[in-house]
């Protein structure tokens, strides 16, 4: 058996942060350094779209992730790295692809279904009956989208997040209909979630979060960094009172940075009853310690967009030499060719 092939995207909305980092950045930087695998990375840029009317965000974004990515030292010559809209193989799959797909799979997508649910909440339906009230085609029909992300090069494993795992088995489900309808040209995709990958609570105690804007951002100004994480939201227990690791953002965040050892003197700090302040100021020197360098290099890099235009467009060439050949057999396999 070939080498296995993985493949994962991330929306261009936001400026990456402390949760990103550790949930999806820093696994992904690790595994484009492996060399027994065939790795894609892309800036999920027309997905930005769905929920972003804000050109200046999505062009911002796409610019901050890129930069993000490569200051942590993705390995861009040992995987592909590019932007989904330089493949223009991809959205044209998505159409070959949505004329595969049921309307009845897309109308059971959790994030379609949030979105009339939301409406009929708000009684939305009383009016106009109208529960699918300011919901675009993009958010209905973008599992058809990740889809041909995904189908377009057929990866076998597909890292993401525990909410995406509905959008795999979708992908699944529409390259078993082309399989089975035309020829058997599509792997079908799993998803990996790693259990073990923290999610991390934002500066509120919720789950971090560019939707609920309680984000830390991975490469804010030192003074900046400092600031919100003196910020984050802590219970009123005193100094000299013993404190529930267990239950404290701060605390999380360390310990999704931090090495076992240092982990455990922590815990004992906590039980002699360690103060929030004094705690706050050793989260903040110990992240700033351990996410300086990347800084520097994440700020030169925000200077040299043309360098990381180059690398983009290296990607997407690298992409293209799999994806036009292969989009060319799909074609032939639906009878869109040449007549003569
Ligand atoms: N929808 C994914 C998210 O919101 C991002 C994404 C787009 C993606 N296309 C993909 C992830 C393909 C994996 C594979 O996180």
């Amino acid at each position: 058996m070939g080498k296995e092939i993985f493949l994962t995207g991330i929306t261009t909305t936001g400026t990456p942060h402390l949760g990103n980092y550790v949930g999806a950045i820093r696994p992904s930087v690790e595994a484009s350094k492996d060399e027994s695998k065939i790795s894609y990375y892309f800036l999920a840029d027309y997905h930005a779209l769905v929920k972003c009317h804000d050109p200046k965000i999505v062009k911002q974004s796409s610019l901050e992730l890129a930069a993000t990515w490569l200051a942590l030292g993705l390995d861009v010559e040992n995987s592909t790295f590019y932007r989904q809209s330089d493949i223009p193989e991809i959205p044209e799959l998505t159409w070959i692809l949505t004329c595969m797909a049921g309307k009845g799979l897309l109308n059971r997508a959790h994030a379609y279904k949030a979105a009339v649910q939301e409406n009929v909440d708000k009684g939305s339906s009383d009016d106009d009956k109208d529960n699918d009230k300011g919901i675009n085609m993009g958010l209905f029909s973008y599992p058809v989208l990740m889809a041909a992300d995904i189908l377009m090069f057929n990866a076998h494993k597909v890292p993401v997040g525990k909410d995406q795992t509905q959008h795999l088995e979708m992908a699944r489900d529409i390259a078993g209909s082309f399989n089975h309808t035309y020829k058997k040209l599509f792997t079908l995709p799993e998803a990996v979630v790693e259990e073990s990958t923290a999610v991390l609570k934002g500066l509120d105690g919720r789950k971090m979060s560019k939707s609920y804007g309680n984000t830390i951002p991975l490469f804010e100004p030192e003074k900046r960094f400092r600031k919100l994480i003196m910020k984050i939201k802590t219970n009123s227990l005193e100094p000299g009172v013993p404190k529930d690791p267990s239950d404290c953002t701060l605390f999380a965040i360390y310990k999704a940075f931090a090495e076992e050892s240092d982990v455990k003197d922590l815990t004992k700090r906590y039980e002699d009853g360690i103060a929030w302040g004094e705690m706050k100021q050793f989260l903040f020197e110990y992240l700033n310690d351990h996410l300086k360098e990347s800084r520097i290099e994440y700020e030169k890099l925000m200077n040299d967009k043309g360098y990381i235009e180059e690398v983009l467009k290296k990607g997407a060439e690298r992409a293209r030499n799999y994806s036009v050949p292969f989009l060319s057999k799909v074609r032939t396999a639906v009878g869109i060719q040449a007549i003569g």
